[in-house]
């Protein structure tokens, strides 16, 4: 599979100033030691905590990685208490931010409705959105898992202006191997990856061009068997991205296997 990729570290709420600004620095020193990366190729993204943003920002200056926020509010100012909008994301450095993340979904709310004006909200402000879709456990078992993530992508992506779609990327990430250490196969990931595409691709021509990534516990252990797969354009890593080394691995996998494809 040719294209570019996409491998993001979500920090979630986790680390202190000093461990973000750690980690950073650490992931882009050990970039430096991974051959087969191409940046152009593989673009590396992290997206930490909100009020550390611009020291990771500054911590990576200089250097092809991707400054990433977690979140933003639909609307771009406002009586909003706690809220953080995307223009002003946009105003510290941040590319891309992710929308619809389960946690969000299930912790705060978050319908496919909201999904798309926040979408929207970071279209506007200049920032790429990473739209999050995946079915829960209870979905899966009942056979449903295609039809709910239709819904989502549907919700969040159908009819958008044309020209959009080449700003966004779609990430896979079944509920249930979120933080699990029970990560879909790599057959079971391909096959949904494969199902958004044509998804996607029924949305208009533009839209059969968006990157499809795969999350839930995704590990240096389990990234070569998934970014192997036809449609895993990389990966939105959780856990796995608080420690700089196995960030680096999953960054390697990925880029180890963009190469063998372009071979291929
Ligand atoms: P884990 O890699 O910890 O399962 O988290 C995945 C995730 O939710 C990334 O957004």
């Amino acid at each position: 599979m040719g294209g570019r990729r996409y491998v993001t570290g979500n920090w979630k709420m986790h680390t202190s100033r000093a461990e973000a600004v750690a980690l950073a620095s650490g992931v882009v020193a050990q970039l430096q030691q991974v051959p087969a990366w191409d940046p152009d190729v593989v673009r590396v993204g992290l997206a930490p905590p909100f009020p550390f943003l611009e020291a990771v920002r500054d911590a990576v200056a200089g250097h092809p990685v991707e400054l990433v926020a977690q979140d933003c509010h639909a609307e771009p100012r406002g009586a909003f208490t706690g809220w953080v909008s995307a223009p002003m994301l946009a105003s510290v450095g941040v590319r891309r931010v992710i929308v619809g993340h389960s946690e969000r979904r299930q912790h705060a709310g978050e319908d496919d409705a909201l999904v798309r004006r926040k979408l929207e909200a970071a279209l506007e402000a200049g920032l790429d959105p990473v739209v999050c879709v995946g079915e829960q456990l209870a979905e899966r078992d009942a056979g449903r898992h295609e039809a709910v993530v239709e819904a989502q992508a549907r919700g969040a992506l159908e009819g958008l202006d044309p020209a959009a779609y080449a700003r966004v990327v779609v990430a896979y990430e079944p509920v249930w191997a979120i933080g699990t250490g029970r990560t879909a196969t790599p057959e079971q990931a391909g096959t949904m990856h494969r199902f958004i595409g044509g998804l996607l691709a029924s949305f208009g021509p533009q839209a059969a061009g968006v990157p499809v990534i795969y999350g839930g516990s995704v590990k240096p252990d389990n990234i070569d068997g998934l970014a192997r797969q036809d449609g895993i354009a990389g990966a939105l890593v959780g856990g796995a991205s608080l420690e700089a080394g196995s960030f680096v691995q999953i960054v390697r996998g990925v880029a180890e296997q963009a190469r063998a494809g372009a071979r291929s």
